[in-house]
C-alpha cells in the first residue's frame, strides 16, 4: 500500500513537472535584456507579481509578431549561455522598439538565463514556440468592469495559445463568441441591451484546436474561476532538436562600415582607430578600417553582441593592407592569441586578400570576438576592408519542418538545426580533426535544460510499474 501511495505520488510529480514542448522549428531573432515590467503590459496580466501574472519569465514583442503570436504564448529563447522559456505579456509597435527581425525584449530574470552580460543584445538569438512550463488548468477572471451586459474576463495560465472563447449564457441558445481586446489576454462580449443570465458556460479553444470549459456561476468582478483542465498540448515537431542553437550570424562583418551587432572596444593597445577612413579604400569599396597597433601583443578586437556559433562557418576572409612590410600579423579568437593563424607571406602596402580556417585556430563552438593582432615589436597601421564569414558546407542544415510557417511565425531567417543537436551530442565540423580536442566549452549540450517532451509517456511507464508491482 506505501509503494501504491509513493507510486501515485511519484505519477503526480512527473505529470506536474513543468515541460516545454517545442511547436516550431526553430529561427532568428533578436533579444535584449530589460528591466523588469513592473506596469502593466499591453496583454493586460497586471504587474509581474500580480495574482492573474505568469511571473517574471516573461517578454515584449515586436510588431513582427502581431500575426502570428498571442498573449500567453510561450518562447524558448537561446542566446550565448543557454536557453529559457518566457511568456508574451506585452507587445510593443510603432517607434517604440525595432522591427525589422522578431524581438525579443525579456526581463533580468529571463535574461540572465541566456546571457552573462545583463542589459545587452542577443543579435543572433534562436528561438522557437514552445508550450509553456504551466502548472494546474487555464483559468480565467471577471475584469472590474463586467456586467450582465458586458462579459469583460481575462484568461491566464493557457499551456498553449489561445485562438477563440466563447460564452453561453443560462439564456443564450446558441454560444456566443468573445471579442479578443486590442490584442491582449481579455475577451469580451456584449449584444445590444442582451443581459446575460448566469451560469454562463466559457470554453477556449486552443491554437491546435482543443476545447476546454468552465462554468461561472455569477458575474462577480475580479473573481478567479478554474476551467477543468488546461488544453492538450500536441507533440513536439518533427525533428526539433533539445534546444535550439544561437542562429546564424550573417556572413558580412564590415563592407564599408560594420555590420549591426559590432564593436571594437575590447580593442588592446592601439591608437588611431577609424572605421571609416575614406582614403584608403580597397577596390570599389567607400571606406576602409584603419588602426595603429602598438607593439608587440597589440590587437584589433572585432566583438558580436551576444556573440556567434562558429559552427555555422568554416572561417573568415577580409583585405588588408600594411603601413610597410609587417612579418607578425596574425589572427585569432577570443584570448588564445599564442593558437593563432598566421599568413604565409609578410602582410604589404598592397592591398592582399585572405582566407582563414577555423580549423587552424584553437575555438569554442561559440565566440566572443575575433582579433587581428601584432606580434612585432614596432608599431604598424592596418587597413582592413571585405570581412566576412566563410559559410561552411558542413554547417547544420535547415529542416524542412512546415509548422512554422502554417502558423504565421515565418517573415524570418529560419535557423538551421542538426539531428546531431536532437541527441545532445556537441557539434563539431567533420572535415576538421583539430577542432575535437579544443571545443572546451560545449555550450550547446542542455541534455538538462528545461526543455522536455511530452511527460505523459513517462507516466505511463509509472502506472505500468504500479500495475506490474501490485500483481504481487
Ligand atoms: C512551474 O513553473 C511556474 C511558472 O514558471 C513556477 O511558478 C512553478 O514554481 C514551477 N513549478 C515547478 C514544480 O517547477
Ligand atoms: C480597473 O482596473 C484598471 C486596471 O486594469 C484600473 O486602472 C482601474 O482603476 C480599475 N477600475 C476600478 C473601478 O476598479
Ligand atoms: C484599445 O486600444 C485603443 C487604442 O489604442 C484604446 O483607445 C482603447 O482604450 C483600448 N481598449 C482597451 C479595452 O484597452
Ligand atoms: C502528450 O502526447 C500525447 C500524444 O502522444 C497527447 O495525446 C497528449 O495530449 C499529450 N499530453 C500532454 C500533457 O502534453
Ligand atoms: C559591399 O557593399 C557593396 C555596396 O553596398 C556591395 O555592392 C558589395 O557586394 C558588398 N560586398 C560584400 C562582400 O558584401
Ligand atoms: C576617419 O577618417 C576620415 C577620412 O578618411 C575622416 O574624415 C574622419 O573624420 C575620421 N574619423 C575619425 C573618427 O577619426
Ligand atoms: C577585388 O578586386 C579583385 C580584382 O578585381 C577581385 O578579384 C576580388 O574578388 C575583389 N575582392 C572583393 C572582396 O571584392
Ligand atoms: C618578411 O619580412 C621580413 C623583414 O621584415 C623578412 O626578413 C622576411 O624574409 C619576410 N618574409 C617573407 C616570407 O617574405
Ligand atoms: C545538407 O543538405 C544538403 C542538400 O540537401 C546535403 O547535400 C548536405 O550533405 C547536407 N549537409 C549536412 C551536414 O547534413
Ligand atoms: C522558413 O520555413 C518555412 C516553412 O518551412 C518556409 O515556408 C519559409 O520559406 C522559410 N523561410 C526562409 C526565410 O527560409
Ligand atoms: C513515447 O515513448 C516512445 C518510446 O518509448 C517514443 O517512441 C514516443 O515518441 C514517445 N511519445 C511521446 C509523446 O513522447
Amino acid at each position: 500500500m506505501r509503494i501504491l501511495i509513493l507510486l501515485l505520488s511519484f505519477i503526480y510529480i512527473v505529470n506536474s513537472t513543468n515541460t516545454s514542448v517545442p511547436l516550431t522549428q526553430c529561427m532568428s531573432g533578436k533579444v535584449i535584456g530589460t528591466e523588469p515590467l513592473t506596469v502593466y503590459g499591453s496583454c493586460g496580466y497586471g504587474s509581474y507579481n500580480g495574482e492573474t501574472t505568469p511571473g517574471t519569465m516573461t517578454a515584449t514583442l515586436n510588431q513582427i509578431f502581431y500575426a502570428s503570436a498571442r498573449c500567453g504564448d510561450c518562447f524558448e529563447i537561446t542566446g550565448p549561455k543557454g536557453s529559457t522559456v518566457v511568456r508574451a505579456v506585452n507587445f510593443c509597435g510603432g517607434n517604440e522598439c525595432s522591427n525589422d527581425r522578431p524581438y525579443f525584449m525579456t526581463t533580468p530574470n529571463a535574461f540572465s538565463e541566456i546571457s552573462d552580460e545583463p542589459l545587452s543584445t542577443i543579435y543572433d538569438a534562436g528561438f522557437r514556440r514552445v508550450s509553456c512550463p504551466t502548472e494546474g488548468p487555464l483559468k480565467v477572471r471577471f475584469q472590474n468592469d463586467t456586467s450582465e451586459y458586458y462579459v469583460n474576463v481575462l484568461l491566464f495560465n493557457n499551456n498553449v495559445g489561445i485562438s477563440s472563447v466563447s460564452i453561453k449564457g443560462a439564456n443564450m441558445p446558441n454560444a456566443a463568441e468573445m471579442n479578443r481586446q486590442n490584442n491582449s489576454a481579455t475577451f469580451s462580449w456584449s449584444q445590444a441591451g442582451f443581459k446575460i443570465q448566469f451560469p454562463a458556460t466559457v470554453t477556449a479553444t486552443s491554437l491546435y484546436g482543443d476545447k476546454v470549459s468552465v462554468v461561472l456561476k455569477s458575474s462577480d468582478r475580479l473573481k478567479v474561476y478554474e476551467f477543468g483542465k488546461n488544453f492538450a498540448v500536441p507533440q513536439k515537431v518533427v525533428g526539433s532538436p533539445a534546444t535550439c542553437l544561437l542562429a546564424k550570424t550573417p556572413t558580412c562583418i564590415y563592407n564599408d562600415s560594420f555590420s549591426q551587432g559590432y564593436d571594437t572596444w575590447s580593442s588592446y593597445s592601439y591608437k588611431d582607430l577609424n572605421v571609416s577612413d575614406t582614403t584608403v579604400t580597397y577596390n570599389k569599396s567607400k571606406a576602409s578600417l584603419h588602426i595603429n597597433l602598438i607593439g608587440a601583443g597589440s590587437y584589433l578586437s572585432i566583438t558580436r553582441a551576444g556573440q556567434f556559433q562558429t559552427d555555422y562557418f568554416k572561417g573568415i576572409k577580409f583585405a588588408i593592407r600594411a603601413s610597410r612590410v609587417w612579418n607578425g600579423f596574425n589572427v585569432f579568437f577570443g584570448q588564445q592569441q599564442e593558437s593563432c593563424w598566421k599568413p604565409s607571406t609578410n602582410i604589404t602596402t598592397e592591398w592582399s586578400e585572405h582566407t582563414v580556417l577555423f580549423s587552424d585556430m584553437k575555438h569554442q563552438h561559440i565566440e566572443k570576438a575575433i582579433n587581428f593582432g601584432n606580434k612585432n615589436e614596432n608599431d604598424v597601421i592596418m587597413w582592413l576592408d571585405d570581412i566576412s564569414f566563410i559559410t561552411s558546407p558542413n554547417a547544420p542544415n535547415i529542416t524542412a519542418g512546415a509548422s512554422a510557417g502554417s502558423e504565421g511565425l515565418n517573415p524570418m531567417t529560419n535557423q538551421t538545426t542538426t539531428t546531431m543537436q536532437m541527441t545532445g551530442t556537441p557539434y563539431a565540423p567533420s572535415e576538421d580533426p583539430t577542432v575535437h580536442g579544443s571545443h572546451s566549452g560545449d555550450e550547446m549540450n542542455h541534455e538538462s535544460s528545461a526543455i522536455k517532451s511530452n511527460s505523459t509517456n513517462i507516466s505511463i511507464i509509472f502506472v505500468l510499474l504500479f500495475v506490474v508491482l501490485s500483481m504481487f
